[in-house]
């Protein structure tokens, strides 16, 4: 099975410059240099890249939206990781960081940027000591810098540390927040693209997205597509949690199906226990139930079974999760982390938590289901960013795929599961 971003995290000090160049480090970004930066766009979208930070937009084609005109263009890399359950781009900066400096090379150079930030999650210490660290060695050695790798392409790499805000992932909080404002997301257009970082076209991409730019110039496009679908190229770290025997991080290729990664890679069900829904691309995607589990985890097969692939971060749930439960707790990350700007969201996302910790605790009446899904449907597509449609999303899915249990919290008043020692099979649905 092929290593693209894992290949070398075995190794001692694997995030060290010299273990870099001795697996074939920077000179990908050689290659790209000697191209022109318009070859370097059609290489990537040959290559089929499409984004890691959860909408799975095509790479190649986002860049192509830079002008060539003379303005300052900058490239932002989102390191800021929020997504409940992703646990990726942190691995990537405190393993391989010399990776992801190589693709902000290539990327930065292709969309002629010669500022390019990287803006890390602040709880991220490691990751933030271990890029700093990098990027000294990469100066020290001349691949970044006034002459990039030897070549008259200049280029200088700045960190932005967040300050634990979810809301600043979303591309143009993070930029407001780079520049010295609260994050809070703008209106679009104008796109990032046009007019993005100090009003200059910027591009926003993710840490994955960004570090496996190399390998589409070290294996060619066509071989880098074929580690995918013909649609999604490259390989795909997918991040298991929840209830399986061996929890963690997974390269595996793009589309890999989803039983696969949960019973044979993540080892299957703790305690033996059964199968019983998966969150398949973060909190943020719609839930799917373990009948719908036979699916591949690429971008176009996840909306196939109404859902996405988000951030690939699977949250895996047995028999024993009380699906109330599970979105209570969701919904109280959503109503914290609001931020406030728009009527829908920052009203609407404690309204839900609310209700649902009425339903959980035997307060609630059965009309509140459906208020439920009324607030949630009034929430999607009302707002400025995705951030209420990440809250309403999961809500609609999770109601409508397992009412039964809500009902039954408001019959039996309060909570069951925690009385039991196996959750109760609801008649009617069957587990894998
Ligand atoms: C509320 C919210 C939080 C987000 N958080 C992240 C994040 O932590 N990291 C990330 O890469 N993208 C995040 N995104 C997506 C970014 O807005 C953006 O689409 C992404 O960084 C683009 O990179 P890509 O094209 O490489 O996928 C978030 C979006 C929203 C709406
Ligand atoms: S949807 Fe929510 S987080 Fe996004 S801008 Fe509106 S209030 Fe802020």
């Amino acid at each position: 099975m092929v290593r693209i971003l894992t290949k070398y995290w075995d190794e001692k000090d694997s995030h060290r410059i010299d273990v870099e160049l001795r697996y074939g480090g920077y000179e990908s970004a050689k290659k790209a240099l000697s191209l022109e930066p318009y070859e370097v766009i059609e290489e990537v979208k040959r290559a089929k890249l499409r984004g890691r930070g959860g909408a799975g937009f095509p790479t190649g084609q986002k860049w192509s939206f830079i002008k060539n005109d003379n303005k300052p263009h900058y490239l932002v890399v989102n390191a800021d990781e929020g997504e409940p359950g992703t646990f990726k781009d942190r691995y990537i900066m405190e393993r391989s960081p010399h990776m992801l400096i190589e693709g902000m090379i290539i990327a930065s150079y292709a969309i002629r940027a010669e500022m390019a930030f990287v803006y890390i999650r602040g709880e991220f210490q490691k990751a933030y000591e271990r890029m700093k660290l990098a990027l000294e060695e990469a100066m020290d050695r001349g691949l970044i810098g006034d002459s990039v790798l030897g070549s008259k392409y200049k280029l200088k790499i700045v960190i932005i540390r967040g300050a634990g805000a979810y809301i600043c992932g979303e591309e143009t909080a993070l930029i407001e927040s780079i520049e010295g404002k609260p994050g809070r997301p703008r209106l679009r257009p104008p796109f990032p693209a046009v007019s993005g970082l100090y009003s200059n076209p910027t591009i926003v991409n993710n840490v994955e997205t960004i570090a496996l730019v190399p390998s589409i110039f070290e294996f060619g496009a066509e071989k880098f597509l074929s580690f995918g679908t013909p649609t999604d190229g490259g390989t795909k770290l997918f991040c298991v949690s929840g209830h399986v025997k061996r929890p963690g991080l997974y390269e595996l290729p793009m589309g890999t199906n989803l039983k696969e990664i949960i019973f044979e890679h993540a080892g299957g069900i703790i305690s033996d226990g059964r199968l019983k829904a998966v969150l398949p691309g973060g909190s943020s995607t719609p839930i799917i139930s373990a009948e719908e589990c036979d699916v591949n985890m690429d971008f176009d097969c996840m909306k196939g079974v109404g859902s996405m692939l988000g951030s690939g971060a699977i949250i895996v749930m047995d028999d024993r999760t009380c699906m109330v439960k599970a979105l209570k707790s969701l919904l109280e990350f959503y109503a914290e982390e609001s931020c406030g700007q728009c009527t829908p969201c920052r009203e609407g996302c404690p309204w839900i938590y609310k209700i649902t910790k009425r339903i959980e605790n035997g307060t609630a009446e059965f009309k509140d289901i459906d208020l439920l899904l009324d607030v949630a449907e009034n929430i999607m597509g009302n707002t400025i960013c995705p951030l209420g449609d990440a809250a309403a999303l999961p809500t609609i899915s999770i109601v409508n795929k397992f009412r039964d249990e809500f009902e039954e919290h408001i019959r039996r008043k309060g909570c069951y599961f925690d009385n039991l020692p196996l959750a109760p099979v609801l008649e009617g649905r069957s587990m894998v």
